[in-house]
This record gives structure tokens, C-alpha cells and sequence, in this order.
């Protein structure tokens, strides 16, 4: 069984008197700056000039460069996004870092796949809320929190499980839970969830079912409402109550019809596919991938985004979202 901490069994008192620096101020920065300001802890914001600075400057908060905010803080969040974080640690962050400091990740894909590689006096830890930054922020303002995973890579002080723990408290997890894992364990199951289930999966799930219905001629907005809208109150009761409950709660129709056609559909051959997305997840072949395409510039990367924002599920799903108010 994995190891959950809750409030009571996290003392936020290590973070006493001590300084957090929160590098980017982007989904999971503005949330989690906010959340630990709001829970006490004394924190500064490290960015470079521009939108985020302005932003967090109206929100109230310290704002410097990157280097001060780590040469400031006790412990620095690196949350800037995964591509951009080796050079903002080798030009700026690691030159503001000293022996018994804490450096912390939200994600462990640049110390698991050894990007970055920090002096051994650090600590360095994660904190990873198992939630977009502003699904966590409101959460917390309704005094709830998201859950969150906790791991130590390196444990220079004694303290670094400590540390990390307090931080997860203050973003408002330990009323959730908090998951003791380790740096592997977070890196590769989050990979793998967002590219075969969450992001990747469900995309085209989506995506392959609209077109299904479209070509035979249904119209596309019913075609948005059965594939894409819907999915929605779907996923809400299977969040709510697990598989059994969303079934417990459709038609006895749709009961029989999701469990006898379902494993059609996403069938053995997918579970193939997916195996082959968790090797090459595993040996690194894409961390190695997605790394050489962000050096060349991101051209395919913006293809793609591109191409999918010009499906026509996006068009008639902005106009159906538009019309029942879902979408300005
Ligand atoms: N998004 C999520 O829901 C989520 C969930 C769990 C974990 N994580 C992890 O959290 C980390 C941050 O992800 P994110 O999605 O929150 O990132 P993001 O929103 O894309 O971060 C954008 C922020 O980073 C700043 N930034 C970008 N490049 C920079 C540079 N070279 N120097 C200084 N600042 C720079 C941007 O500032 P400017 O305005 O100046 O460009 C902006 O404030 C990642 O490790 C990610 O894997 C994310
Ligand atoms: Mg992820």
C-alpha cells in the first residue's frame, strides 16, 4: 500500500521563517503561490519581464528575477514548464543555489531522465498536485485542496520528506491526501496517463467518434453533444463513484451497451498499443523525442496543435458551447 499523510500528520513548522521561491507563474505557479501565500508561508515569485510578472504583481505578490528569488529563497518550485527548465536552471537558478537548500519539481521528468542534474549538498523533492493549477486553486479557495504526490530524489539536510510534505500542506493537499512515491513511479505514470488515457486517449476517442457519426451523416451538433459534451457527466460520476457508479447510474440500455460493445472498440490491440507507449515512456525514448523536437524549434509541436484547432469538432463545439452558454 502507498503511504498517505493527511493535516494532522504533517508539521508545516519546517517552513518557519523560511523563504519560497516560486519560478514561472503559469497553470500550476499563480495557483500554487497563491495557495502557500494564503496558508502562511512567506513566498517570492522568480520570472523573467513580461505578462506573468505583471499578473503576479497584481496579485499581490513579490516579484523579482529569476536569480534573486533563488539566491532569496530556502526553497525554490521550479514551475516553468518542463522544456524550459534546464536552461532556466543552468543560467539562472542553479547560480542562486547553496549547500542545504531545497530545489522542487512539480513534474520529475528533468531529474528522472537526468536533464538536470543538481549539486549533491541539495535537497531536491516533488510536489505533484494530481490537478490542473486552476482546478487546485479552487479547491482551496473553497477550502478543500487537490491531492498531491510527494518524493524525495535527493536527501541532503534529513529533511527533504519534511519539506516537501509542509509544501503539500500549504497548497491545500494534506485535506486531500498526500502520496508518498518515488521520482520514477510519479514521471512514468503521469507520462503514460495523460498520453494514453487522459490527453491522448480521450482526444481521440472524441475526435474518432465524431467523425464516425458526422460521415454517416448525422449533424454535427448532435454528433458534439453525443461524443464530447456528454462525456463530461460521464467522467463526473466515474469521479464521483468509480465505474460501477456510472453505471449504476445510466439506462439499463446503455449499461448493456457500454459492456458488451465497449471492449470492441478499445480492444486488445489498443491495450497493445498502449504497452508500447509505456516502453518507450520507460526507456526514455520519449523524453529523448519530445526534447529534440523542442530544441529544433517545436515546428511539429505547433502543427499539431494547429490541426487541431481547425477540426471541425471545434468549430461546431465552440458554436454549440456559445449557444448553451457554456463559452463566451
Ligand atoms: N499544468 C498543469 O496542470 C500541471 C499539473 C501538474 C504538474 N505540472 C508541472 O508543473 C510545471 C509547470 O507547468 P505549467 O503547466 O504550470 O507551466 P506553464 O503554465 O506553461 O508555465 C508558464 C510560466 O512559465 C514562465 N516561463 C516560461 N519560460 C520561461 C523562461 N525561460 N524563464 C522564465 N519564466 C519562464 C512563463 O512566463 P512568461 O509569461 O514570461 O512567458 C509563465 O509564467 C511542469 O513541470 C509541469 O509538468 C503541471
Ligand atoms: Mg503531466
Amino acid at each position: 500500500m502507498v503511504k498517505v499523510y493527511h493535516d494532522n500528520d504533517i508539521d508545516e513548522k519546517v517552513l518557519k521563517g523560511k523563504t519560497v521561491a516560486v519560478i514561472g507563474y503559469g497553470s500550476q505557479g499563480r495557483a500554487q503561490a497563491l495557495n502557500m501565500k494564503e496558508s502562511g508561508v512567506n513566498v517570492v515569485i522568480g520570472l523573467r519581464s513580461g505578462k506573468s510578472w505583471k499578473q503576479a504583481e497584481a496579485d499581490g505578490l513579490k516579484v523579482m528575477t529569476v536569480i534573486e528569488a533563488a539566491k532569496a529563497a530556502d526553497v525554490v518550485l521550479m514551475l516553468v514548464p518542463d522544456m524550459a527548465q534546464p536552461i532556466v536552471w543552468n543560467e539562472e537558478v542553479s547560480l542562486g543555489m547553496s549547500k542545504g537548500k531545497t530545489l522542487q519539481f512539480a513534474h520529475g521528468f528533468n531529474i528522472h531522465f537526468g536533464v538536470i542534474e543538481p549539486p549533491k549538498d541539495i535537497d531536491v523533492i516533488m510536489v505533484a498536485p494530481k490537478s490542473p493549477g486552476p482546478e487546485m486553486r479552487r479547491q482551496y479557495e473553497n477550502g478543500f485542496g487537490v491531492p498531491a504526490l510527494v518524493a524525495v530524489h535527493q536527501n541532503a539536510t534529513g529533511n527533504a520528506l519534511k519539506t516537501a510534505l509542509a509544501i503539500a500542506k500549504a497548497l491545500g493537499s494534506g485535506k486531500a491526501g498526500v502520496i508518498e512515491t518515488t521520482y520514477k513511479y510519479e514521471t512514468e505514470s503521469d507520462l503514460f496517463g495523460e498520453q494514453a488515457v487522459l490527453c491522448g486517449g480521450a482526444d481521440q476517442l472524441i475526435r474518432r467518434g465524431f467523425k464516425v457519426l458526422v460521415e454517416a451523416g448525422y449533424p454535427p451538433e448532435l454528433a458534439y453533444f453525443e461524443v464530447c459534451n456528454e462525456l463530461k457527466l460521464i467522467v463526473d460520476l466515474i469521479y464521483k463513484s468509480g465505474i460501477s457508479g456510472m453505471y449504476r447510474a445510466v439506462s439499463d440500455t446503455a449499461k448493456w451497451g457500454g459492456l458488451t460493445v465497449g471492449p470492441m472498440i478499445v480492444d486488445d490491440h489498443v491495450e497493445q498499443n498502449m504497452r508500447k507507449a509505456l516502453k518507450e515512456v520507460q526507456n526514455g525514448t520519449f523524453a529523448k523525442s519530445w526534447t529534440q523536437e523542442y530544441k529544433e524549434g517545436s515546428k511539429k509541436f505547433r502543427a499539431l496543435v494547429e490541426e487541431c484547432d481547425n477540426l471541425e469538432i471545434e468549430k461546431v463545439g465552440k458554436q454549440v458551447r456559445k449557444m448553451s452558454g457554456l463559452e463566451k
